[in-house]
């Protein structure tokens, strides 16, 4: 039986401080039957660790980390690091880094491995530009984004990477792919999972949607078995939102 997740992506918005007001607006208010992780900015990290207790129900992610555990990387956050903090999840992938930071297939797969060589659960982000959905190699693009992320990972690790599939041009767009669509990208990669690893894998990982997902909308997306929760940019970052998020997925 898969929980659901909601994993707030803030992206670059908070201050230390704004990150502490929405930490208390929810710990403790996260229904019993749903994983609440919250990706926060490197910055906000640190006092998000120290701020939490046992029974918050929040767990903490980052957005990003390097694939090396340290050396002479100016500018890098390392797994170990990550996991020091108390770091649960971590964001690969997602297509603003593809596009603004240069991240390729190659260097997401590193990612994902060192993630999971340091216990981090990888929310590996996978989705077609516009001009590829009008293409129709939507299908074409998630299966080698996937297949490629997960190169030279075994089966126990690939069944805890959380998978969120998120259309580009429904990021921060408030254009949302139908219920319909997302269940059938969902699975696509699946069907990835099942062909490397078999269908126990296939029916472990996590699927997720992105792109627009708002507390009016996600049940489109959860009323689809294929769909184990969403990843959500704009409507996380105020708590009464995001709390309803997570009624929404209980
Ligand atoms: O990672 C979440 C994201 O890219 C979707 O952002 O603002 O459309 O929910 P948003």
């Amino acid at each position: 039986m898969r929980v659901r997740l909601i994993a707030a992506n803030w992206k670059m918005h908070k201050t230390v401080d704004e990150a502490l007001a929405f930490w208390r607006a929810v710990r403790g208010r996260v229904p019993a039957g749903v994983e609440a992780v919250v990706c926060a900015p490197f910055t906000a990290l640190h006092p998000l660790a120290v701020e939490r207790r046992e029974g918050d129900g929040v767990a903490l992610g980052a957005q990003n980390l390097f694939w090396e555990e340290a050396g002479a990387y100016t500018g890098e956050v390392s797994p170990v690091m990550l996991a020091d903090l108390g770091v649960r999840y971590v964001i690969v992938g997602h297509s603003e880094r593809r596009q603004l930071f240069g991240e390729t297939d190659e260097t997401v797969n590193k990612k994902v491995r060192a993630a999971l060589r340091h216990n981090l659960v990888p929310i590996l982000c996978v989705g077609e530009t516009l001009e590829e959905r009008e293409a129709e190699r939507t299908e074409e693009v998630v299966r080698r984004q996937t297949a490629a992320a997960l190169d030279g990972i075994a089966a126990d690790d690939a069944a805890r990477v959380v998978i969120a599939y998120e259309p580009v041009w429904a990021i921060g767009t408030g254009r949302t792919a139908t219920g319909e669509d997302a269940a059938r990208v969902a699975r696509t990669i699946r069907g990835v999972l099942a062909d490397r690893y078999g269908a126990g894998v296939a029916e472990q990982a996590r699927v997720l949607y992105g792109g627009s997902v708002k507390p009016a909308n996600l049940s489109q997306f959860l009323a689809f078995p294929e769909i184990d929760g969403a990843l959500v940019g704009g409507a996380s970052l105020e708590a009464d939102s995001y709390l309803q998020l997570l009624d929404a997925a209980n």
